[in-house]
């Protein structure tokens, strides 16, 4: 999200190999020769080269020698104002507008909302989404189970030429400030709170393509669509479910999901959706309520991010008795069936609880699931989770792969070495700090810290690439002073790209990372391809990487959708948004003819800057911008990226 919440609340002074001669690591020694080969030369010492190095690294070089990126760029003096802009090969159509009707019958857009309005339309802070392609009329789950086996991209050439003009839509809605939904800056009724949590959670919504190259893509009545926000009943499940820290004293049942950011998808066909500035929705008026060492190590304020839910909706009131542990509800990835409208999202505790960004599956050789999972605050962590068997097994079993398994938090050596460090009971100093796993994962930031993670610079998406190494964005770190060699800028306004590979196995604990870009290094005079504070990451099946920016852009820049070949380092602007904008969220459909972005906050709320995507006139004549997802295809009808 914008920049509501990322100060700093690791206090634990973690700094791994403190060793400052370390640090004669400087990036330029890095990155020497350029973009993307950095781990020759910083693994060349240690042993480490022939890690990256290997046949698999290969993969990205591009298919038969031809160029990944075959289109022209969007030029700087192209890229800013109200507007969107995209590459002359390519074209975009904009849908699912914040406050559109879910269904094609459903109350209209009017702003501000009503609140039961807004529980029946699409909601606001569009961000991380996944497109899941509806195979026949029936709606048959598009073979995602059966796919797995043969390819590791996750059913991508079994659904090819299916389902690629008819699916579920799955979509985030991160925030929307009051100013934003409700034209005020504070609520003034339970009814203005219950219209701020309606705008908040996930869509699911069934949409379709008219025929044809450029067909418009619009919702239908569909029994799947549906609404799910902060007020919608929600299940625990793993080794925290039922948990006293998760019990409240007046025994109310779980309710909601917040501040839904980046994503993940598995191979069973479900949908992942991850809760991370949760903490700002709390806060109180008692001036006598302090915050215990685990609320501070999340960040909870007496005024929050100024949403002021609390004053109306007491489950948000820190100091309220009955409600007491109502905000270790929050902070989990939770997973929705998109398939079935009456199922109940379920909490996975497994997975930690800590300011998820996203939640990366990726499929080991064994067939166990591996989920990868930054938790976005400066000098946080990057976390894996594995699952104890493959996931065929455990659901052959009736178990969730993502109930069962190790969590594990990043260790980056400043010699290009890493370690996985297993978050459980079985290493002696959690075992010593927390009485239960539930009490551990409840408070996985505190377990992270004892056990030395490394402190990064604010880890936003993560995805595993053709070449099988995982991508990292780390957004910026304007705080810090001691650079390390996984974080090489003290003070890093812009940010940069981390990658490693798993040395073993995806599910085993040693890694071998290099950097893959620095965004300043884009910003010289002779460079058209500048970018800033990347967040949003996707990598395709052929080596390219998708990248998204959050945060202000040098040159006059809006914020942008970059790719990148990961083999040679090359990296093109696709797409620019509009001002005030961020470019969030990335979905395909299963033959890679049509991608899926958003736009969250355009004008960040102000119409002043924007009115994208339309003037929307109310009857008092007051316009607003919504926030909404781009339809990106190659005029060509080509594979996107290319
Ligand atoms: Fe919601 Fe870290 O971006
Ligand atoms: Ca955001
Ligand atoms: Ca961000
Ligand atoms: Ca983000």
């Amino acid at each position: 999200m914008n920049d509501h919440d990322h100060d700093s609340s690791n206090a634990s002074g973690n700094r791994p190999f403190h060793d400052v001669l370390k640090t004669n690591l400087e990036r330029r020694k890095v990155l020497k020769g350029g973009l993307a080969v950095a781990a020759t030369t910083l693994f060349a010492s240690s042993g480490m080269a022939h890690a990256l190095g290997g046949s698999r690294g290969q993969a990205a070089a591009g298919r038969g020698g031809r160029a990944l990126l075959g289109f022209t760029p969007v030029a700087i003096a192209d890229g800013s104002g109200p507007n969107p802009s995209i590459s002359p090969e390519y074209q975009f159509d904009v849908i699912l507008p914040w406050g559109d009707p879910l269904q094609p019958q459903g109350p209209a857009f009017q702003w501000p909302p009503r609140p039961a309005d807004q529980a029946e339309q699409i909601g606001i802070g569009h961000d991380g989404m996944w497109f899941f392609p509806l195979i026949n009329a029936h709606g048959r789950r598009g073979g995602w189970d059966e796919a797995v086996e043969n390819d590791p991209w996750r059913g991508r050439a079994l659904a090819f030429g299916q389902g690629n003009d008819h699916g579920l839509l799955c979509l985030n809605h991160e925030f929307g400030d009051n100013t934003h939904v409700l034209g005020k800056s504070m609520p003034e009724s339970l009814d203005e709170v219950r219209t701020s949590q309606h705008a908040h959670g996930v869509s699911v919504i069934e949409i379709r393509k008219r025929p044809g190259r450029k067909g418009h893509w619009q919702p239908v009545k569909s029994p799947r669509s549906r609404r799910i926000h902060a007020n919608t009943p929600v299940r625990f499940s793993g080794p925290a479910a039922g948990h006293a820290l998760l019990r409240t004293a007046n025994g109310n049942i779980p309710l909601g999901t917040l501040n839904n950011c980046a994503n993940g998808y598995t191979p069973w066909g479900t949908y992942l959706t991850c809760e991370e500035n949760f903490n700002g929705y709390f806060g109180t008026e008692d001036a006598g309520w302090t915050p215990d060492e685990s609320q501070q190590r999340y960040g909870f304020s007496r005024d929050g991010f100024g949403y002021g839910w609390h004053l109306y909706d007491k489950r948000f009131d820190l100091a309220d008795a009955d409600y007491q542990n109502e905000e270790n509800r929050f902070g989990w990835v939770v997973e929705i069936d998109p398939f079935d409208a009456t199922q109940t999202p379920v909490k996975r505790t497994a997975l930690g609880r800590f300011k998820h960004e996203g939640s990366t599956v990726h499929v080991d050789a064994s067939g166990r699931v591996v989920v990868y999972s930054g938790d976005d605050q400066r000098f946080d962590y990057i976390y894996k989770f594995v699952s104890a068997d493959s996931w065929r097994a455990m659901r052959a079993r009736g178990e969730s792969p993502l109930d069962h398994g190790t969590l594990y938090v990043a260790r980056f050596n400043d010699d290009g070495s890493g370690e996985w460090l297993e978050l459980s009971l079985d290493v002696p100093a959690l075992a010593l700090r927390f009485a239960d796993m539930g009490e551990l994962l409840i408070n996985t930031r505190i377990a992270a810290d004892i056990v030395g993670a490394t402190p990064m610079d604010r880890p936003e998406w993560v995805t595993v690439g053709a070449d099988e190494r995982v991508y990292c964005a780390l957004t910026n770190n304007s705080r810090r002073i001691t650079p390390d060699a996984a974080n090489p800028m003290a003070p890093n306004p812009d940010g940069h790209i981390i990658r490693w590979q798993e040395v073993d196995s995806f599910v085993g604990e040693r890694l071998a990372w290099d950097i893959f870009l620095i965004a300043a290094d884009t910003h010289g005079e002779d460079r058209d391809d500048t970018f800033s504070d990347p967040d949003g990451l996707w990598a395709d099946p052929d080596g390219r990487l998708f990248i998204e920016t959050d945060g202000g852009q040098k040159k006059g820049l809006n914020n942008q959708l970059l790719v990148a070949d990961t083999g040679s380092g090359e990296l093109r602007r696709l797409f620019t948004g509009v001002s005030g904008c961020e470019v969030t969220g990335v979905a395909v459909t299963p033959d890679r003819r049509t991608l899926f972005v958003n736009l969250q906050h355009p004008g960040d709320g102000d119409p002043a800057l924007t009115n994208f995507p339309v003037l929307n006139a109310t009857p008092d004549g007051v316009t607003i911008p919504r926030d909404a997802t781009i339809v990106i295809t190659r005029r060509d009808g080509g594979i996107v990226g290319s």
